[in-house]
């Protein structure tokens, strides 16, 4: 045959596998307000920089009706391209071809493009969109699941995974993403559930929605696992994008460097915290006030709301925030705000990203629920991450920093290598009004007026400890500073430690509160 008809016989090849699982299908995936698999990647990545593998590949089930049937790329599309010039690898599952559904070859496909993307130490990106465990496949499927935990696993600390959930992701399919650096999901598309409706009805007899169950706003605000929340898949692709431009290619980069840019003036930095300790603000403003352009983009915004996390410039570096939300309860640690900054310092960590804590907080939450939902072992996650992390690491205590809040928001004692405080820092064991009822009892109740007595003894503990200078005296804090001055010292101190040497003793590994 000549080369020619050959060339003809490709092109038609390449066609029909293009037509997914066919215009039924796509039909639906379309009325379902979806893009489909192609579409998606085509909308993530730089314009005509997809290349596509594994193509041709074809399913090799032959019970259940499986014998001959065309599963158009196994219900998988693989490849590498780039998102602005920087090289990625992706997958994207076609619910169009079996639902999505992870037969033996899928997997194989998705295994070859993790392998690859480990390989070249680049980003990897899944998105998902599957109805599980490809049911006639049986076993097959479920060791094709495995496989992929243990690649992300083994891949976690040395490339970017990313999750992007575009359709339902259930069962056993979760813990990929679950292993994953960053989660997007998408209102109204994103399904994601242990167990589904069915399930649930026939063991616990309770009806309950798949949006309700794990939809995408569940997932954003009451179980943490989403980072990234959209309102479309197009959004969702914008943050993607915009993440990407934040964090390197791999463990052994740093994130690329950008254009210097100053901060916007409308945020000045000298009112935006209160001076009366109890009034709340919002912290990132704080941060939008130091960051280049104030440009912040932050993670897990609609989750634990009282710690802020994300990534800001200094200077062109991406450098990861961490700090106390004093609007949203007080800014106090408890369960869910230690666990959502323990990942992201480890995640800052492992990538070479700078960290940046700024420090306004009561302490931890005080309570039975608390304390039952295990708030020692997960706060005990917090001082393990900040000790671990050998990065550069800068502390900005902006008011209040009392008891262990003080201790494990990024302290000297952990191993700060620059701790700044504002004029109007409190750093005490707890706040007056607690501390003096404590240690003034005596005086208070035996006095002829108890209210003006404990006025006049917290008044005293204030002076005496609920300022930066008692801990400046003791070096525990670098130097007390203007407000103003923060973003010029934070500069300095990054380019202080670019070349900062953190020596360990040799290790496996620790054995953090998991
Ligand atoms: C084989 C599947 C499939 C599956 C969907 N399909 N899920 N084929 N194995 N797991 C097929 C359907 O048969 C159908 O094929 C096509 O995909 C589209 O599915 P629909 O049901 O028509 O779509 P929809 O109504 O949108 O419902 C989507 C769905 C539903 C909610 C995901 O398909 C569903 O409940 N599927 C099964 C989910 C499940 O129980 N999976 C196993 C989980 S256990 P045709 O040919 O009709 O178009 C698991 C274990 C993993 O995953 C363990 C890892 C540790």
């Amino acid at each position: 045959m000549p080369l020619k008809n050959k060339i003809e016989e490709l092109k038609k090849r390449k066609e029909e596998v293009l037509q997914g699982g066919g215009e039924q299908a796509v039909a639906k995936q379309v009325a379902m307000g979806k893009l489909t698999a192609r579409e998606r990647i085509i909308a993530l990545l730089d314009e005509d920089s997809f290349n596509e593998y594994d193509m041709f590949v074809e399913h090799e089930a032959r019970d259940f009706g499986m014998d001959g049937k065309t599963l158009h790329g196994d219900g998988v599309i693989i490849g590498t391209g780039s998102i602005y010039g920087a090289p990625v690898a992706v997958f994207a599952q076609d619910f169009t071809v079996a639902g999505g559904s992870l037969g033996f070859m899928h997997a194989r496909k998705i295994t070859k493009i993790m392998d690859y993307a480990l390989r070249m130490r680049i980003p990897l990106i899944g998105i998902n969109d599957s109805g599980g465990a490809r049911i006639q496949e049986g076993v097959n499927s479920l060791a094709g699941y495995g496989e992929i935990f243990w690649r992300n696993t083994l891949s976690s600390g040395i490339i970017p995974q990313i999750s992007v959930i575009l359709g339902p992701c259930a069962g056993g399919a979760v813990y990929s993403p679950a292993l994953t650096d960053f989660v997007f999901v998408v209102d109204k598309i994103s399904k994601m559930f242990i167990t589904g409706p069915e399930v649930i009805k026939s063991v616990l007899g309770e009806e309950i929605s798949q949006e309700d169950l794990g939809g995408a706003k569940v997932h954003a605000m009451i179980t943490g696992n989403a980072h990234f929340y959209s309102e479309s898949e197009f959004e969702c692709f914008e943050q993607i994008k915009k993440l990407i431009t934040f964090i390197p290619w791999n463990n052994t980069r740093k994130a690329r460097r950008f254009e210097p840019k100053d901060p916007k003036s409308v945020f000045n930095i000298n009112e935006i915290v209160p001076g009366d300790s109890k009034q709340p603000y919002d912290v990132r403003n704080v941060i939008r006030a130091i960051v280049d352009d104030s440009d912040f983009f932050e993670i897990q915004e609609m989750w634990a709301g009282n710690i802020v996390i994300g990534f800001g410039r200094l200077n062109g570096e991406t450098v990861g925030f961490v700090a106390n939300q004093p609007m949203v309860m007080a800014g106090v640690l408890d369960v869910d705000s230690s666990d959502k900054a323990a990942r992201f310092i480890r995640y800052c960590d492992a990538f070479n990203i700078p960290l940046c804590t700024l420090v306004d907080l009561p302490g931890y939450l005080p309570g039975i629920d608390q304390e039952h939902a295990g708030v020692i072992r997960h706060g005990a996650k917090l001082l393990y991450a900040y000790s671990e992390a050998s990065v550069p690491k800068m502390t900005v205590i902006l008011r209040k920093a009392y008891g262990g809040g003080y201790i494990a928001m990024s302290s000297r004692h952990l191993r700060a290598d620059f701790v700044f405080a504002w004029p109007g820092a409190e750093i005490a064991v707890m706040g007056p009004e607690g501390a003096a009822n404590i240690i003034f009892r005596k005086e208070i109740t035996e006095a002829e007026n108890p209210d003006e007595m404990r006025r006049k003894k917290v008044e005293e503990y204030k002076e005496k400890f609920a300022n930066p200078y008692v801990a400046a005296a003791k070096g525990y804090i670098d130097t007390v500073i203007e407000p103003e001055e923060t973003r010029k010292l934070l500069l300095h101190a990054l380019e202080v430690s670019s070349t900062k040497v953190a020596d360990r003793p040799f290790k496996k590994h620790g054995i953090p509160p998991f």
